[in-house]
């Protein structure tokens, strides 16, 4: 049985395995449309998602199974006091499979160890968004034709943005790969990611505040939001929240083909006019994340068509 915890969990082969297979999802619904008839997908969310849950629930009824669970901790026995190993182990008789979201670091892991079925992490506190990932390097390999040689521009709440640490684990595994880290000094990117892992394995990047510095040198814009819920204090936040905003203007730096993806939810970060640039991928982005969901699920389960 395997479980999805960290992008890492995948090596590059299955990763383009899985590529390969949520492009096939993508040009052949119909023959995917019954590959999980009598399986069921719990989603199991102790945190607020629109995008993650939904596309699960989505790419789980588009394979003809069916979906089960709870959208936030108060409306289960978390509330309580049940603990996340129990609940996985009742989980694990009601379901076949188990996408998981908490704000607390490390808890879908936990579950993996104490369940039948695999686990899925679908966000865990300010760690990893595996999923997020897949769906990420779907839409850059799609749009660029390629997940090496990219300069790529990280911009926003690189501190507490799981979506950045998980991207960055996933793309230092592939050639020509070099990162602008942009944010304020106070949301820079952990040490333990760009220690551990980009100085670690000699991963060429550095460190800007200025977006206007960066855009012109980028393949990818990766915009993330300031992280609200991860703050320790509200007056930090507004300070932070509208450090960067993507604008016309700012367009303007930006080479003809380079992509702007964003994990959304969007606050401020990504101005509306920005929309119908053909630049801006990030509503393609949230389409990819319902087939790269469809060809976990069946990988996981161990379903070939
Ligand atoms: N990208 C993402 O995780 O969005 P949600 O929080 O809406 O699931």
């Amino acid at each position: 049985m395997r479980h999805l915890i960290s992008p890492m969990d995948f090596s590059v082969e299955e990763l383009d395995d899985l590529l390969v297979l949520a492009k096939d999802i993508e040009d052949h619904p119909q023959k995917y449309a019954h590959a999980c008839d009598g399986k069921k997908l719990a989603t199991c969310f102790y945190e607020p998602s629109t995008r993650t849950r939904l596309s699960f629930e989505a790419a789980m009824l588009n394979l003809g199974g069916s979906v089960l669970g709870f959208s936030s901790a108060d409306s289960s026995s978390a509330a309580k006091g049940e603990s996340v190993s129990d609940t996985i182990r009742v989980i694990s008789c009601y379901a076949d499979i188990c996408a998981m979201r908490h704000p607390k670091e490390g808890a879908p892991l936990v579950a993996s160890l104490h369940a039948t079925i695999p686990v899925i992490n679908a966000g865990d506190g300010g760690h990893q968004h595996p999923t997020q990932t897949l769906t990420d390097l779907l839409t850059i390999n799609n749009l660029k034709g390629r997940l090496d040689n990219l300069t790529i521009g990280l911009c926003g709440d690189l501190k507490f943005g799981r979506t950045v640490h998980s991207l960055i684990r996933a793309l230092v595994r592939y050639p020509g790969i070099r990162f602008l880290l942009i944010s304020p000094p106070e949301l820079r990117l952990p040490d333990y990611i760009r220690e551990g892992v980009l100085d670690q394995l000699n991963i060429p990047y550095e460190e800007v505040v200025r977006l206007e510095e960066a855009m012109p040198e980028l393949d990818i814009l990766y915009m993330t939001r300031v992280q609200r819920e991860r703050f320790f204090n509200e007056e930090d936040y507004i300070r932070m929240k509208d450090y960067y905003i993507l604008n016309r203007e700012k367009m303007t730096l930006a080479p003809d083909d380079m992509l702007i993806l964003h994990p959304l939810p969007r606050v401020n970060e990504i101005s509306t006019e920005i929309d119908d640039d053909p630049r801006a991928a990030y509503f393609k982005q949230a389409q990819y994340g319902v087939y790269v969901r469809m060809a976990l699920i069946l990988t996981l389960l161990g379903i070939e068509v």
